[in-house]
């Protein structure tokens, strides 16, 4: 028996992919699991998978970015299993990576809404859930290395990515307090159904047809250069058991490709190199010893 048996977790975009390695790796730590996923085909296929496991599972079939959605979820999950303890927003899409000119509109809000209010619909409405039987438990978003370092051509899926940990991290010391362990996945490349997340775009961010499809050159060298790492990535099933592993051991920040560790020291030795530049600045003398605002 372990800490997680007997509990119940809750997946968003646990159909497929990351997701539902996450539901197999902690049902097989005893935890009931509710999946929530867009697409219902696929959302039953990973039910019976769970189910033939000896998983006890719900299916919702939802929308992460609509918050009614997001209720109907925490009372089917109440109803069926009582109290829940733990919530992975893993669901996401990556838009298309392109020029800033190419991007209109639909392209931001596509990716902001799903990954980024999604990720906000899903803790607002399932924290409170966790928070009311005073036992604690987990809160486990999935950002990316995209949200330790700018992707070029991918503003909206970098910009929610970062949103995504810098969120964990408020929620890390906000959710202390009520013994919920706040962690942020960030994966590097994964062999899964990413580079087709447009299969699951809602109509309302749809263009037109053609729109849809234009891209210059570099644009599709780049598309086919994304499938080309992720069909090359790690199996999803060693990241479900990772997050499984670093929780386990209290990690607010949970890698799975320890070979990306020299892009965030790059980045962080640039930052570091711009505050020396700051220290060096005449203008800014007065304020090398001055005491900090604490931030938490
Ligand atoms: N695969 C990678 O290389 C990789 C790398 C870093 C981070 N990630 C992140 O991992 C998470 C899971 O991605 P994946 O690689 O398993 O992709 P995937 O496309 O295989 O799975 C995503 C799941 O989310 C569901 N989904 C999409 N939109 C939804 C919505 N509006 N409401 C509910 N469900 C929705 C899909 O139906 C699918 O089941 C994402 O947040 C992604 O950004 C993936």
């Amino acid at each position: 028996m372990s800490r997680f048996t007997g509990k119940t977790a809750i997946i968003s975009g646990g159909a497929e992919g990351i997701g539902f390695s996450i539901a197999q790796a902690v049902g097989k730590q005893g935890m009931n699991v509710v999946i929530g996923d867009i697409d219902t085909d696929q959302l039953e296929q990973a039910r019976a998978k769970l189910e033939a496991q000896g998983i006890a599972v719900l299916a919702v079939p939802m929308d992460v970015t609509r918050q009614d959605q997001w209720q109907a979820v925490a009372e089917q999950a109440k109803t069926r299993f009582g109290n829940v303890h733990m919530l992975v927003n893993n669901a996401g899409v990556t838009g298309t990576p392109c020029a800033i000119e190419q991007m209109d509109e639909k392209d931001w809000r596509w990716v902001l809404d799903v990954n980024l209010m999604g990720v906000i619909y899903g803790t607002a409405a399932i924290v409170p859930l966790i928070k009311e039987h005073g036992e604690g438990g987990w809160l486990i978003n999935v950002a990316s290395m995209a949200g330790m370092v700018g992707v070029a051509y991918g503003g909206p899926y970098t910009a929610t990515k970062v949103a995504v940990v810098g969120m964990s991290e408020s929620w890390h010391a906000e959710f202390k307090p009520h013994n919920i362990q706040v962690s942020v996945l960030c994966p590097g490349f994964v062999k899964t159904r990413i580079n087709q997340s447009q299969r699951n775009k809602h109509a309302e961010y749809r263009k037109e047809e053609s729109a849809e499809g234009e891209s210059d050159g570099n644009v599709s060298a780049l598309a086919d250069h994304l499938q080309s790492v992720i069909d090359a990535g790690l199996a999803p099933e060693i990241v479900g058991e990772r997050m499984v592993e670093a929780i386990g051991a209290g990690e607010l920040y949970i890698f799975t490709h320890p070979n990306y560790r020299k892009v965030t020291q790059a980045r962080y030795k640039a930052i570091d190199e711009a505050f020396e530049r700051s220290a060096a600045s005449p203008l800014l003398q007065h304020m090398l010893n001055e005491e900090i605002a604490s931030f938490s």
